[in-house]
């Protein structure tokens, strides 16, 4: 019989890309699929807990017993995380953009034919986990989220203590690209650094949620 460690725990996950305007037709964006965060979600169910899945724009179908608020942009992901705190775990799995234009344009920005570029002022985005972090309704167990090309454990071991997260699960896109279907994720905390082997999604999604049901016990 299946063991389900998650039993009425809330588990609040972000997956995807997310989309920042430039005008009503064109966007910033990234490569992410979506597929580890679904694959999170889905795990996470299966244990047992309630899940929230706050999804960038993706092309994958609603985990069985995952409830899913679908959004575009950075600040309305970080709208939705607000709003369906309280959580036990929260799993910032998205690929947030880090920056957005900052004036959306009102119409379609026209080529004139002069030659001439349009410039394309970035702002930041606001960092939702970072502000998770040190909110007053901080769940008690954070995970965040490193996609790196390169100096992957470094990197995160950085993120870590400049986001405030309990664990920074990193993983290598050069060697495994966003949107594939396998990752190693190297689970990354104060205490030290768990590798996982190379596996399809779903599996390291599984293995990942046995090591939060475990933290969390
Ligand atoms: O700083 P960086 O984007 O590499 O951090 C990645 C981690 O931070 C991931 O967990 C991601 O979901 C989260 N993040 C966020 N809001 C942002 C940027 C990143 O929640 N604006």
């Amino acid at each position: 019989s299946e063991s389900r460690p998650l039993t009425g725990r809330h588990v609040l996950i972000t997956a995807g890309p997310t989309h920042e305007p430039i005008d009503p037709v064109r966007y910033i964006a990234n490569r992410s699929s979506g597929k580890q965060g679904y694959a999170i979600a889905a795990a996470a169910a299966r244990a047992g807990a309630k899940v929230t899945l706050v999804s960038g724009p993706v092309n994958l179908p609603t985990p069985a017993g995952v409830t899913r608020i679908d959004v575009e942009t950075a600040r309305q992901m970080a709208a939705a995380v607000d709003a369906a705190l309280p959580a036990d775990v929260a799993i910032m799995v998205a690929a947030v953009a880090d920056w957005r234009s900052a004036g959306e344009a009102a119409q379609k920005i026209k080529k004139d034919g002069s030659g001439q570029v349009p410039p394309l002022q970035l702002v930041e985005n606001p960092d939702i986990l970072a502000a998770m972090c040190k909110s007053d309704r901080r769940p008690p167990l954070v995970v965040g989220f490193a996609a790196e090309t390169n100096d992957v454990l470094d990197h995160a071991r950085a993120k870590l203590a400049r986001k405030g997260a309990d664990w920074i699960v990193a993983n290598d896109v050069a060697t495994h690209q966003m949107g594939g279907e396998i990752n190693a994720l190297h689970i990354v905390s104060a205490s030290g650094v768990e590798s996982l082997p190379e596996l399809p999604k779903d599996a390291a999604a599984a293995l990942l949620i046995e090591r939060i049901a475990d933290a969390l016990a």
